[in-house]
C-alpha cells in the first residue's frame, strides 16, 4: 500500500492523479481485482482479508482525495496569479480608442443647444457665388465692406464662402416664412495668425417672422441665455457695431473668463471677450429675396473661437495641427 501512497504524493497533475485512481478502482484496477479474489479466501481468513481491503480503500480514497484537492487549489493559484487584473495599469487597448475633436465638440454643444430651442439645421455650399455670399446680404460690387472677408476666388465669380451667412439667403430663397434655423459649416478667409486659420467653422444664426413679430429684445434674450448656456456665470454685453446685412448690428461680449472682468492678458486688459456679430436683419436681405413684411434677427460665431476660450487654447492655429499631445487632451 506504501507504493500506492507514495505514487500519489508524488502527482504534479490532475490527470497523473486521475490515471492512479483508475489503476485502483477502475474496472481492472488493484482494489477491484482484489475485492473480486475475496470469493476465493477461504472463510476463516475472510473476514481479515476484507477487513484488510476496506482498511486500504479508505485510506488510499482519502489520499486521492486530499491530493486532488492540493492540485485543484495549486492550479487555481496558478491561473488567479496569471490572469490577475491590475486596475491601476495604464491600459494600452483603450488608449488608442479616437477621441471628439475639440471644434467638432463645441460645434456639437452649439448645434444641439439650438435644436433644444427648435432652430433647423441648414446647410450650403462651400463653393459660392457672389450673389449669395455678399450681393443679397447687402454688399454691392466694390463696396468697402468687402475689404473685411478677402477670400480665394475661383472662375466666373465663385468663391469659397467667406461666411455661412449665404446660408441664410438660400434658406430665406427655399422656403417661407416664420423661419428659425442654424446654419453650421466650414468659412474661408485669407487670413493666417494666432487667432485666424485660412479655414474655420461658423455658425450662423437666423430667426424671421412676421413684421411685428420679431424685436431686438428677443435676440438679446436668446444670446444671453445661450452664452450662459456655454461660458457658464459670465455677463453679457451687447455693443453697437456695424454689419452691412444688419441694422442695428452688434458685437457681443462675455465677461472674460479668465480674470472674471478685472482684466489680463487674454481679454487685452479690457475685461471683455469678444464672441459673436448679431443684429436686426436689414430690409435690403429681405429684398434681394423677395420676403415682405417680415421682421428678423441673425447672428453669426465662430466655432474655434470658442472653443480656444472653453477649453484655454493658446493658438488656434493648434486645433490644426493634429498634434496628439494636445488633441489627446480631449478624452
Ligand atoms: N458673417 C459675419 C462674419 O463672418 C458674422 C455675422 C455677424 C453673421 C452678424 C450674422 C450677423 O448673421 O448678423 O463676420
Amino acid at each position: 500500500m506504501q507504493n500506492w501512497l507514495d505514487k500519489i504524493y508524488k502527482t504534479t497533475t490532475i490527470e497523473e492523479l486521475e490515471t492512479i485512481r483508475v489503476d485502483l478502482f477502475g474496472k481492472k484496477g488493484f482494489l477491484t481485482v482484489e475485492f473480486a479474489r475475496l470469493k476465493d479466501i477461504p472463510n476463516e481468513q475472510k473476514k481479515e482479508f476484507a477487513q484488510n481491503l476496506n482498511e486500504q480503500k479508505e485510506v488510499l480514497n482519502k489520499a486521492l482525495e486530499l491530493k486532488k484537492t492540493e492540485l485543484f487549489n495549486a492550479e487555481l493559484e496558478k491561473t488567479l496569479k496569471a490572469e490577475k487584473i491590475d486596475v491601476t495599469r495604464f491600459n494600452a487597448s483603450t488608449s488608442n480608442v479616437g477621441a471628439y475633436h475639440p471644434v467638432a465638440y463645441t460645434m456639437d454643444r452649439i448645434i444641439k443647444y439650438f435644436q433644444n430651442l427648435n432652430f433647423a439645421v441648414e446647410i450650403g455650399p462651400m463653393v459660392e457665388d457672389d450673389f449669395h455670399n455678399f450681393e443679397a446680404l447687402n454688399l454691392p460690387k466694390y463696396h468697402p465692406a468687402r475689404d473685411m472677408q478677402d477670400t480665394f476666388y475661383c472662375k466666373d465669380m465663385m468663391l469659397l464662402r467667406t461666411h455661412t451667412s449665404p446660408v441664410q439667403i438660400r434658406t430665406m430663397q427655399n422656403q417661407k416664412p416664420p423661419i428659425r434655423m442654424i446654419a453650421p459649416g466650414r468659412v474661408f478667409r485669407r487670413d493666417f495668425d494666432l487667432t485666424h486659420t485660412p479655414m474655420f467653422n461658423q455658425i450662423e444664426g437666423l430667426v424671421v417672422d412676421s413684421s411685428d413679430k420679431i424685436s431686438f429684445a428677443n435676440l438679446k434674450h436668446v444670446l444671453t441665455e445661450f452664452l450662459q448656456h456655454m461660458f457658464g456665470d459670465v455677463e453679457v454685453r451687447f455693443r453697437p457695431s456695424f454689419f452691412p446685412f444688419t441694422e442695428p448690428s452688434a458685437e457681443v461680449d462675455i465677461s472674460c473668463i479668465f480674470c472674471g472682468g478685472d482684466g489680463c492678458r487674454v481679454c487685452s486688459h479690457t475685461g471683455w471677450l469678444e464672441v459673436l456679430g448679431c443684429g436686426i436683419v436689414d430690409e435690403n436681405v429681405f429684398k434681394a429675396v423677395g420676403y415682405e413684411d417680415v421682421s428678423g434677427y441673425a447672428f453669426g460665431l465662430g466655432v474655434e473661437r470658442f472653443a480656444m476660450l472653453i477649453h484655454k487654447i493658446g493658438d488656434l492655429r493648434s486645433l490644426f495641427e493634429s498634434d496628439l499631445r494636445l488633441l489627446g487632451q480631449f478624452k
